[in-house]
């Protein structure tokens, strides 16, 4: 089975919702496999949005994943980067997620939309590495 990097990030840990994203994940057939808090340096938010390097949201970005405690889990199943992706919805909460997704239901901006998930089979084994060691 394939594994996925996912973050209940500040906004949503400050509002609650880590038990909402972790029955979203366990509802799909996803298993959780590693679950931890944790406070984000500079160091770890640079090299995990290393990708998103000199756009304009870049620093907005890296201040609010450093701003309060994260959620990290190791999430695990058939196909799970993409199943993950689905149930998060799309980046935009408003103009790409669809209802039914967490991004959908629980977010309404960008900045501020709850959680990450890893991009590819090959970001998820990169960003596991760098989060769980
Ligand atoms: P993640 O799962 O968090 O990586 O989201 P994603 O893969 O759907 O989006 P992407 O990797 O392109 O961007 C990473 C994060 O940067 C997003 O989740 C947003 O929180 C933030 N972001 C992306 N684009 C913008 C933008 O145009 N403005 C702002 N303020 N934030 C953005
Ligand atoms: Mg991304």
């Amino acid at each position: 089975d394939e594994r996925t990097l996912v973050l209940v990030k500040p906004d949503g840990v400050q509002r609650g919702l880590i038990g909402e994203v972790v029955s979203r994940i366990e509802r799909k057939g996803l298993r959780l496999v590693s679950l931890e808090l944790k406070t984000v340096d500079r160091s770890l938010a640079e090299q995990h949005y290393a990708e998103h390097e000199g756009k304009g949201f870049y620093e907005e970005l890296l201040s609010f994943i450093t701003s309060a405690p994260v959620a990290a889990m190791v999430v695990e199943g058939p196909r799970a980067v993409a199943a993950f992706r689905q149930i998060a919805g799309g980046t935009d909460p408003v103009e790409k997620a669809v209802p039914g997704s967490i991004r959908g239901d629980l977010a309404l901006e960008t900045g501020s939309n709850i959680v990450h998930g890893s991009d590819s089979p090959e970001s998820a084994e990169r960003e596991i590495k760098l989060w769980f060691g």
